[in-house]
């Protein structure tokens, strides 16, 4: 399988490509709308076809791109059940996305939004903001609930074997990846932390607003197909 982690250095954001070598099929995991450009470069460098454009949730500080690549490439744009309204398909707990010998799983792991959802990919987990290297999404928002969100992350995530590679959907702090292992034991805020002390942590945070919180939302509401205000956003 091809994999590729690319960053978006504005909003921190990581988004994954994967792809079928043999059959050149690909899909992208939490797309900015900002990188669209470099996205569509890379997939044509590489000969790959986008198929299939994947967010992990309804975000609120940055605009995915599913939208514009959607209607670039034809690919479809996906989500979890309760994810945005304009995506094509929408995936609950167990579904299966088969591309080439790409199998994508997916986990319900709400909490950090209602919709949220992590994708497996055999070895590798794509965890949104569900979790985070080190740290887990703020639940301050979004119908966020931090109880639920510990259930997702020590019930759902933490059940997956201590060697699956944790990819998450942002970082701020220079870490890529880590390991389940490593979260079950390091975690600053999930490990070795109650239910209980977990939602009093998470209540404590006190952190401001997303910067793109009241742009980003309606504009992912649409797949990021809204106009943009910024005067060099991409006329596409
Ligand atoms: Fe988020």
């Amino acid at each position: 399988m091809l994999f590729r982690q690319l960053f978006d250095a504005e909003s921190s954001t990581y988004t994954y490509l994967l792809a079928d070598e043999r059959t050149r099929e690909a899909l992208l995991i939490d797309t900015v709308r900002e990188q669209v450009e470099r996205d569509l470069n890379l997939l044509k460098e590489l000969g790959l076809t986008l198929h299939y454009v994947l967010d992990t949730h309804l975000h609120a500080d940055h605009v995915t791109g599913a939208g514009l690549l959607r209607q670039r490439t034809g690919a479809r744009a996906v989500a979890g059940k309760k994810g945005a309204p304009c995506v094509d398909l929408r995936l609950g707990q167990g579904d299966v996305l088969e591309l080439g010998e790409v199998k994508l799983e997916v986990l319900e792991t709400p909490g950090h939004t209602d919709d949220s959802v992590s994708y497996r990919v055999g070895k590798r987990v794509f965890t949104g903001d569900a979790l985070l290297v080190r740290s887990a999404g703020r639940t301050d928002f979004q119908n966020g609930d931090a109880g639920q969100l510990y259930d997702s992350i020590t019930g759902v995530l933490f059940e997956l074997p201590d060697d699956t590679e944790v990819y998450p959907g942002h970082d701020y702090k220079g870490h890529t990846a880590s390991t389940i292992g490593e979260e079950r034991r390091f975690n600053a805020r999930a490990a070795n932390r109650d239910r209980a002390a977990f939602v009093q942590l998470m209540g404590n945070l006190n952190l401001p607003p997303p910067r793109k919180l009241k742009e980003a939302v309606p504009a992912n509401l649409a797949c990021g197909l809204t106009a943009d205000p910024r005067p060099d956003a991409p006329t596409t």
